[in-house]
């Protein structure tokens, strides 16, 4: 089996399960090749994945959990460090920043307003007939609901959202300068929004994260920067895919879309929890060996890069009953979507369950017929996976 990773094409309209299947089975650390890098392991099975993901002292975040570690050139951002990429007891510290306003508590609490702006995104849309399922439904959902958490508005946030796009999509795809742009977007936005929160602080993250501190540190600017960064990135495109990569599988899977219309109240849980394992929105997280260990038989050597595919992970035969079959009644579902659980485990999950649940649910009951109306085009990334661009017809 001829095996590629990383080539773009192998992420449209599906990850490549046929060779996840492959390295699951003959290959479970894999030693993949890697164009201007020295190479990297590709971890496959479910218990594999957890446990790299789980075990911080020997798979450290530091200095990327990309694969590639960038292009080596100084930057002004060295000296500070980003949430994703730190390890504990650091990234303890500066979680606990804002995990309180991630709880399940924290996240029920926005529930009404969630739903709210769930009916007002379709809404906008519902008289139409026709839009583009992705950017004008599903994207809206997560762009719009940051921006409130932040405290910045809904104009500059979907604005924020498109610089996200361009940020995961591939070298192929996207030219390093298209990129650079992007960040210095983000940059400018985000330095408005510090200067906003620190002479009007008010009661949203935003300000939560300007005035706040960690190791008796004050925040800086570029703190910010890399705390703004990194919640746009981390729940946008992910969110708005799983919302449009999972109403593909259902527009696939007749048979499952008429039972979840029979009963959305009861098996909405589950069908969220399904199409978590099966579109399975980030690819992957790298970690890089803090020492020589052994994995799936395999030494691996301190520095080498440890890349955790969680698609693959979530088809796990050991672990799924009938991996290949998209079931939105499955329980149980231990799928690692949102990781395997470790210290870096999705912050967002509570928070992106809402907003899936809303949006889907406004979908489901107020665009029953909604049909596909077109091609489906998909994201140009072997990193985050999902449709970029989802025509679709309903009755308005
Ligand atoms: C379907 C939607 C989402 C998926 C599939 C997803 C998936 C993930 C994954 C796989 C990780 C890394 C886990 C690890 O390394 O162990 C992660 C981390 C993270 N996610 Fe999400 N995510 C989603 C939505 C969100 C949302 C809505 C937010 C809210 C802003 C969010 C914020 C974060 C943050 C801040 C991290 C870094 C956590 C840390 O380093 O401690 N995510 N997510």
């Amino acid at each position: 089996m001829e095996i590629d990773l990383l080539a773009v094409d192998g992420y449209r309209g599906t990850q490549p399960h046929d060779q996840f299947s492959w390295l699951r089975e003959h290959a479970p650390a894999y030693w993949h090749p890697e164009p201007n890098g020295p190479g990297f392991w590709a971890i496959t099975r479910h218990d594999d994945v957890r446990a790299v993901g789980r075990d911080h002292e020997t798979f450290s975040s530091h200095p990327s959990t990309m694969i590639s570690d960038g292009s080596g050139e100084p930057s002004p951002f060295d000296d500070h460090t980003m949430m994703l990429v730190a390890d504990p007891p650091l990234h303890t510290r500066m979680r606990r920043l804002v995990s309180r306003e991630f709880t399940p508590r924290a996240a029920n609490a926005l529930q009404p307003r969630i739903q709210q702006l769930a009916a007002v995104i379709v809404d906008r849309i519902a008289d139409r007939g026709e839009c583009d399922l992705v950017t004008d439904i599903a994207g809206e959902m997560p762009s719009l609901v940051i921006a409130e958490m932040l405290g910045i508005s809904h104009d500059e946030s979907r604005r924020l959202y498109h610089c996200t796009e361009t940020i995961h999509a591939s070298a192929e795809v996207v030219s390093s300068e298209e990129r650079r742009n992007a960040v210095t977007t983000m940059f400018m936005s985000s330095q408005a929004a510090y200067a906003d929160k620190l002479a009007h602080p008010a009661d949203d993250l935003g300000s939560l994260i300007a005035h706040g501190a960690v190791d008796g540190e004050a925040v800086d600017a570029i703190d910010f920067f890399l705390w703004f960064m990194l919640l746009v990135d981390a729940g946008g495109d992910t969110t708005r895919n799983l919302v449009g990569g999972g109403l593909h599988a259902l527009f696939e899977h007749p048979d499952q879309r008429g039972l979840l219309r029979s009963d959305i109240d009861g098996l909405l849980d589950s069908a969220i929890e399904e199409m978590l394992r099966w579109v399975s929105p980030v690819v992957y997280m790298r970690r890089t060996a803090t020492t020589d260990t052994e994995l799936a038989g395999h030494v691996i050597e301190a520095g080498d890069k440890v890349v955790m595919y969680y698609g693959a992970a979530n088809r796990d035969p050991a672990v799924f009953d009938a991996p290949e079959r998209f079931d939105i009644t499955r329980s149980p579902n231990p799928h690692v979507a949102f990781g395997g659980g470790g210290p870096h485990y999705c912050l967002g999950a509570n928070l992106a369950r809402l907003e899936i649940d809303a949006i889907l649910r406004e979908i489901l009951t107020r665009l029953p017929d909604l049909e596909s109306a077109g091609p489906v085009e998909w994201m140009g990334s072997n990193f985050i996976f999902g449709p970029s661009r989802m025509p679709v017809h309903f009755t308005p």
